[in-house]
């Protein structure tokens, strides 16, 4: 990967994703092998969104490479609030980071924000678009278990809104991947994602029910209804509570079934999954630091 802004998971290689696989997989054998490998370098969070996951993890993973942070804080405590243009805050915040790390409700803001600094931009969250080092963390989760080819791949849920599911296709796309689609009606892949998978040669179905199609995944990737895209209450309430798994929906799973989900969750996954041979969604979380270490590593000029 060049050692450039990170926008969107169509820019990533095959090569890129194995490269920054590697390195987290070498990341998680020795972490003592990174630590302090970049003190005195400085990561600027700026996160006009919530987050717990993507904030915290990029957090420790910066802090166990010796890289400070300084922090933007939420929009009402900075001068966002006082109407600073999203090119104005990271012209400013480009002198006092050597990466940024931007999570944003517009589409495009990631993609907006990279011309106007030359620090290495991560988009963390750009609206209903893209999350592309959520992408790498699923991955990872995803080769541990499975390798990266040979793989049927179930996305279920939000595939409308979901930017996880977004960047997560797009990057399948490098390997030998079927991916099946599992979604309401209204809640389907937007048509210019299934162009880009259908442009890329992705092995792509649709559906409307989980029983078509669980027995033959590898993965599951479950999503959350993201409520807070919806232009209309009213049809957030037609969806909600759609498409939620249990431990006996799961017993028509094949044995070595992955369950993975971003999170946070809400009810689509029930509790009772948690203790299931099939979950790793905690794990996959957890996942973000070693992967974020090896993307920052790679951004600020790791050596081998
Ligand atoms: N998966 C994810 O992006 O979680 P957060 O919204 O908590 O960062």
């Amino acid at each position: 990967m060049r050692q450039d802004h990170l926008i969107s998971a169509t820019q990533l290689s095959r090569a890129d994703v194995e490269a920054v696989l590697d390195r987290a997989r070498e990341v998680a054998a020795d972490p003592g092998k990174f630590r302090e490998r970049h003190a005195g370098s400085v990561l600027a969070l700026c996160f006009f969104e919530p987050s717990t996951r993507t904030k915290m993890s990029f957090e420790s993973a910066a802090k166990r490479l010796g890289v400070d942070t300084v922090d933007m804080g939420s929009v009402e405590s900075s001068s966002v609030k006082k109407g600073e243009s999203l090119a104005d805050t990271v012209r400013v915040i480009e002198g006092y980071g050597d990466a940024i790390v931007l999570r944003h409700p517009s589409e495009g803001a990631a993609k907006l924000a990279a011309e106007f600094v030359d620090v290495p931009v991560v988009n963390a969250g750009d609206g209903a678009g893209q999350h592309p080092s959520q992408t790498l963390l699923d991955l990872h989760t995803i080769r541990e278990d499975h390798g990266l080819d040979d793989l049927t791949v179930g996305i279920m849920g939000d595939l409308k809104y979901g930017r996880t599911v977004h960047s997560l296709a797009a990057a399948l796309t490098n390997f030998d991947a079927r991916q099946h689609f599992i979604s309401p009606e209204s809640l389907k892949l937007p048509r210019s994602v299934r162009f880009d998978l259908h442009e890329a040669g992705a092995q792509v179905r649709e559906h409307t029910e989980l029983e078509e199609v669980l027995p033959e995944l590898d993965v599951l990737y479950v999503t959350r209804i993201q409520r807070e895209r919806f232009p209309d209450e009213n049809e957030y309430r037609k969806v909600a509570g759609e498409y939620q798994i249990d431990a006996e929906t799961l017993e028509a799973a094949s044995d070595g079934l992955t369950v993975m989900h971003p999170l946070p969750r809400v009810d689509e996954i029930a509790p009772d999954v948690d203790e299931t041979k099939y979950a790793r969604y905690f794990e996959q979380a957890h996942n973000g630091v070693p992967v974020r270490m090896a993307l920052l590593d790679t951004l600020l000029g790791g050596t081998q």
